[in-house]
């Protein structure tokens, strides 16, 4: 089996590094440096934008990570899973669900999950939260057999979040769903069985950094507010960051060890020194997946653009753009600002033609309950991938890129960078011999494909099961031009499948 995962992920890994970084480069010539100098992934921690934690070399890492010490291969076989998957559901789902972004009676701005911060919560007061909440409506079984409804391939849930509380049974600390409130039960465990039950990878968000709750630990945007939070950084790392961590890689080994630990906002105070006692866990579990924000200078496995997504996507690397459905992480009850299907699935189709993933986040509210809205766009998304997944998962990135869109040689954005003009006409996903389009706006009678060094041997619409052959009219400049059906099959995006040839 691992030989087989190993094959598949060569492939896939070939095709992505193959078409994107050199399709990419000759398409848009010097446009790749400009968005690489200009990518907004660049200050991608949302709330951190522009103050990015830098990297260092291995040679530098007091630990030898994963990534410092494993060949292209085996990180290829490691990493197998997670670039097939494509599309992955982040949970965030924690005490300030009981607020709900309202606090003393007014509406606290901002994202939910900020709220302690935002509003500037005594930590005595936000402790008291705990006692009212009680989530009975909480079924791992329907959240999961949603996720898989929805096409989604893994999940993302927060296990402990900036607030500092846990949403598992802690032995670490008590401040934590089992101890501390009247649900007493412990979901991620539950989440962890239906998981591994209906074979969905699992990944556990940890705030390693920030904790509003626990002394020593950081507190973004102005610091400590209460005198309760002050104390010892590498203290709370040691006594709370660490056994946590160990208690969420080892006390659900029976029902399925984390596949995923995806840190978040790192700061100054993660020396390399305390990151590489964290990292020396890590390395205990050689399969598991971690992110780019474990801070200390560890660059992990893979990029994190948060709420956008970046022109030309990480060539050559791993990335996931995580985004909101509406416009907060955490629940707030009066932020119906979603998303349209037809935006959430374009997203996704774009992601996937720059070689990312795509982690969309719902935000459960206090009962245990996805907000319907949410509910329904994930089930409108796995509707289409029922018909187009082929499309997406374990596929590469496009052989052109241009289609994308491009900079405008006149405007500017917020940052003075040349501005990216998206274009929404079509993207293109690859697997071997094999090129995928998905058009957003109906051409009408033909699609003109861009020379490719492959040759379109056959095209036919991937709805149509017959695969009924369309009309191939080889095109001035290498292209060819593909005689389609009346009418869209899909209103939002309909597949075009071309079997090549080199
Ligand atoms: C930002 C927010 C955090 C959220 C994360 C998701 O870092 O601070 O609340 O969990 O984005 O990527």
């Amino acid at each position: 089996m691992a030989s087989d995962n190993k094959a598949a992920a060569d492939v896939v890994w070939r095709v992505m590094k193959y078409n994107f970084r050199n399709s990419t480069l000759k398409m848009c010539g010097g446009l790749v440096l400009a968005s690489i100098v200009a990518l907004p992934g660049s200050v991608a921690f949302g709330q951190l934008a522009g103050s990015r934690i830098p990297t260092t070399k291995a040679a530098d890492h007091p630990v030898k990570s994963i990534q410092d010490t494993e060949t292209v291969a085996q990180r290829d076989e490691r990493m197998a899973w997670w670039r097939a998957a494509r599309f992955g559901m982040f949970i965030h789902w924690g005490l300030y669900a009981v607020p709900a972004g309202t606090w003393n009676g007014k509406q606290i701005p901002g994202i939910g999950e900020w709220i302690m911060n935002n509003a500037k919560i005594p930590v005595a007061d936000y402790e008291k939260l705990a006692a009212q909440f009680d989530p009975t409506k909480f079924n791992a079984d329907e959240w999961v057999e949603m996720a898989k409804s929805a096409g989604v391939k893994y999940i993302v849930i927060t296990a402990k979040h900036h607030d500092g509380f846990a949403m598992f049974k802690s032995d670490a600390n008590k401040f934590n769903i089992v101890d501390a409130t009247p649900f007493k039960r412990d979901p991620l465990r539950e989440l962890a069985i239906a998981c591994h039950k209906q074979g969905i990878k699992l990944g556990f968000y940890y705030s390693q950094d920030q904790d509003w709750t626990a002394p020593g630990a950081a507190a973004l945007h102005g610091g400590h507010w209460d005198k309760a939070q002050d104390g010892s950084f590498a203290d709370y790392i040691h006594t709370k960051a660490i056994p946590q961590l160990k208690e969420l890689l080892t006390n659900y080994q029976g029902e399925a060890a984390p596949d995923v630990i995806w840190f978040d906002t790192p700061t100054k105070d993660m020396t390399p020194q305390l990151a590489g006692e964290i990292v020396a866990l890590l390395n205990q579990h050689p399969q598991l997946i971690w992110n780019n924000r474990l801070g200390g200078g560890y660059q992990g496995d893979t990029e994190t653009p948060e709420q956008h997504i970046p022109p030309q996507g990480y060539p050559g690397k791993d990335w996931e753009t995580c985004m909101t459905i509406n416009d907060t992480w955490g629940y707030k009850s009066y932020d119906t600002n979603f998303k349209s299907t037809e935006t959430l699935l374009r997203n996704l189709i774009d992601i996937a033609s720059k070689g990312g993933n795509y982690l969309l986040n719902v935000g459960p509210d206090a009962t245990g309950t996805i907000p319907q809205p949410e509910q329904d766009r994930m089930l409108a998304m796995g509707q289409w991938l029922k018909v187009n997944g082929e499309a997406i998962y374990g596929t590469g990135p496009t052989p052109w890129g241009a289609e994308a869109g491009a900079f405008s040689p006149t405007e500017k954005d917020k940052k003075g960078q040349p501005l990216w003009v998206a274009k929404w006409d079509w993207r293109a996903t690859t697997k071997p011999n094999r090129i995928f389009v998905s058009i957003f706006k109906w051409p009408g009678a033909s699609f003109d494909v861009p020379a490719t060094k492959a040759h379109v041997v056959k095209a036919y619409m991937l709805a149509d099961a017959k695969q009924t052959p369309l009309k191939l009219t080889p095109a001035a400049g290498g292209g060819v031009a593909v005689a389609l059906p009346v009418s869209a099959p899909d209103p939002i995006a309909s597949v075009l499948v071309l079997e090549t040839r080199p």
